[in-house]
């Protein structure tokens, strides 16, 4: 199937980018969030990233222009009744995304791809909630949208062969390369990925070294772009706490349990850069 519009549900800090790289790759794509303002926040942040990218030489006015003409904040999910793809990007909670991909099945019309940007819970369980489970997939995104190459294509039991390969064709139209992953928690990036940040908040409670000293030592000592205190503040805690909690829970092994510490930071509203502190002030 010809994907031409895409529905984004959640313009936070995945949806708006990942609205971005839709409409820089020609798709229409409409916006929503709980209301009209929080869309239209979610294109006004794209608006600035663009301008700087503009004034930094990376990018012509005249393509700002037309990614941004190419992106439509609307009020609710009822604007979807005409895409082809409706990629949801909403908080990492299983509830909040089993009700949204009821009313999401509801606002799309037959035969459009209902995709999750989830980056933990089974594809299988959200696409039961719905009555198109072989037109439900994973489509996970990295963050920062723009920046990372990679997306994780999940199938749920049900998603069928067109579907599969629709998705495929379009992330890779916007820039992307793929990997299929099978769906089990945490796919494969966060499989591995969030141990590893979670182990880097056990170092920390247990005083190994200062968050700057955590972070130097592993983007030195093992060269990563970032350290991963400073990664779990980008991605945010409470999304890293979601995502330690499924694998613990679904993978039932104490190596999985959430550092005291995370849950502490996330009790205290401290979520990283979006809230302006982590392990760091921002
Ligand atoms: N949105 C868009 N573009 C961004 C951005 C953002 N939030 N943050 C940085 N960029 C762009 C910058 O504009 C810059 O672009 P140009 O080179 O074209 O000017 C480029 O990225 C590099 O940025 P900076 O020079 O400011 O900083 P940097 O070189 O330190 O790179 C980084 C920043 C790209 C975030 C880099 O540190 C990095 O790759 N970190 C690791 C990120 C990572 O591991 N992400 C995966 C997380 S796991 C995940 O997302 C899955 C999940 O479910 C949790």
């Amino acid at each position: 199937m010809a994907i031409k519009k895409i529905g984004v549900l959640g313009t936070g800090q995945m949806g708006a980018g990942i609205c971005q790289v839709a409409a820089a790759a020609g798709y229409d794509v409409v916006m929503a969030d709980i209301n009209l303002e929080v869309a239209e926040k979610g294109k006004a942040g794209i608006a600035k990233r663009l301008d700087k990218a503009v004034s930094k030489g990376k990018m012509d006015a005249a393509k700002k222009d037309e990614i941004l003409s190419k992106l439509e904040p609307v009020e609710s999910m009822a604007a979807f009744e005409d895409v082809d793809l409706a990629v949801e990007a909403a908080t990492e909670n299983m509830e909040l995304k089993l009700a949204l991909f009821k009313k999401m099945d509801e606002a799309c019309p037959d035969g459009a791809i209902l995709a999750t940007n989830t980056s933990s819970i089974s594809i299988t369980y959200i696409a039961a909630a719905t009555k198109r489970p072989d037109k439900v997939i994973g489509m996970h995104f990295m963050n920062p949208v723009p920046v990372m190459k990679l997306v994780e294509i999940i199938k749920g039991l049900a998603t069928d062969d067109a579907t599969y390969e629709a998705t495929v064709e379009a992330s890779k139209k916007m820039g992307k390369t793929c990997v299929t992953a099978n769906d089990a928690p945490g796919f494969i990036v966060n499989r591995i990925l969030v141990p590893m940040l979670n182990e880097a908040v056990f170092a920390l409670q247990e005083n190994l070294g200062t968050p700057e000293d955590i972070d130097e030592a592993v983007k030195l000592g093992l060269n990563h772009p970032m350290g991963p205190l400073a990664l779990a503040d980008l991605i945010g805690l409470d999304t890293c706490l979601a995502i330690c909690e499924v694998l613990h829970d679904k993978l039932g092994e104490d190596k999985y349990r959430p550092c005291p510490l995370l849950r502490k930071y996330v009790d205290a509203g401290w979520l990283g850069r979006k809230t302006g502190r982590g392990f760091y002030q921002y």
